[in-house]
């Protein structure tokens, strides 16, 4: 159901302070791993679940480097091993913890769930963080009940901006009109495409006069899990050539998304945006990710209601149109990672 051997985002760097007991509980790729930070700074990623009788380690104590067991009182060093117990003397071999290799990049968290000789930084996905000196980025998440495919099929098809974000950050009949180029890489799929000659979105149809319109360009890096990472600039209309834009710029803007699917019914989804340094104006980074926040829950509320129904009816045979091709190309890099490491995949989607 999961691939193993990827980074998978456990959230913003921010979510994990030096708090005196800040152990942060998170399900990942179904398993439950507790995030704390050393008094180095540096982050730990354990297996929540002590081997004693499985408390929850989040619900124990930091102490220096390591965490206690708050039920009958064992202590685990960072990576996992067991260096108390108390009442006994002994430590057997098999009192430890798996502890994940962890990596802050971009502001945000990764956790790397395979086979941990395999955990290469750079397979970590580009991104543009809140920290980033060129750009104002603001930062939000959000818990969806859906299987994480409905997710990815959601991303890789902006056609839906026409009818789901109809009142938010879409609206145009001219969406599912565009020809994204997809292009596979190793890990996931690039897309590009434009949206010509449209009006600003209802979100910010009040900042421009009647009748304005826009040439909008659309660079998406897609990566496995599900990281989602988007360049989109908008053009006053007709100004912009197909090639590197030379347009008339009206906003240059980076949205960052990471899709951690928890277990088979439900995500956490961290996600920004922001304007570039160069065309930010006081409170537009903000209105951005706002309007972010509302246009995920209308995602969340088509995804959660379609999530029962393909549960209901796993099997059912559905048809296919010209607007799958993107979600398609996704979904067939995953199943592939899911194929190389023995993984069945999921029906849902
Ligand atoms: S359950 Fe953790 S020490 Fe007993
Ligand atoms: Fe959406």
């Amino acid at each position: 159901m999961f691939v193993r051997n990827a980074w998978y985002c456990a959230g913003w760097n921010y979510e994990v302070t030096q708090g005196r007991d800040n152990l942060v509980a998170r399900e990942i790729a179904g398993e439950r791993v507790v995030l704390y930070r050393k008094p180095s700074g540096e982050i730990v990623a354990l297996e929540d679940r002590c081997p004693h009788r499985q408390a929850a380690l989040s619900r124990g104590r930091k102490e220096g480097d390591s965490l206690r067991c708050m039920y009958h009182g064992m202590k685990f060093a960072a990576d996992g091993a067991c260096t108390e117990i108390p009442g006994q003397s002994v430590i057997p071999e098999r009192a430890c913890v798996r502890a994940f290799p962890v990596v802050e990049k971009d502001d945000w968290i990764w956790v790397w769930m395979g086979d941990a000789a395999k955990a290469d930084p750079k397979l970590i996905c580009f991104a543009v963080g809140p920290s980033h000196p060129d750009w104002v980025i603001r930062t939000s998440k959000m818990r969806v009940n859906c299987n994480y495919r409905l997710e990815i099929a959601n991303l890789a098809d902006l056609s839906h901006l026409a009818w789901v974000h109809e009142n938010t950050v879409g609206g145009s009949r001219k969406y599912p009109e565009a020809k994204p180029q997809h292009t596979l890489t190793p890990r996931g799929m690039n897309s590009f495409f434009w949206v010509r000659q449209v009006p600003p979105t209802a979100a910010v149809a009040h900042l421009f006069a009647e009748g304005t319109l826009f040439d909008l360009r659309f660079e998406i890096q897609m990566t496995v899990p599900c990281n989602w990472i988007m360049h989109f600039t908008i053009y006053t209309a007709g100004t912009a050539t197909e090639g590197d834009s030379n347009g008339q710029l009206v906003a240059d803007t980076y949205t960052c998304q990471a899709v951690t699917p928890r277990d088979a019914d439900s995500v956490d989804y961290y996600y920004s945006w922001g304007a570039s340094r160069a065309t930010e104006f006081p409170g537009l980074s903000d209105m951005l990710r706002d309007t972010l926040n509302i246009a995920f829950r209308e995602d969340a509320d088509v995804l959660e209601a379609q999530h029962i129904r393909v549960k209901e009816r796993p099997h059912l045979k559905t048809i296919d149109i010209a607007l799958d091709a993107g979600p398609g190309k996704m979904l067939w890099v995953l199943d592939k990672l899911l194929k190389e490491e023995g993984e069945p995949r999921t029906v849902a989607a």
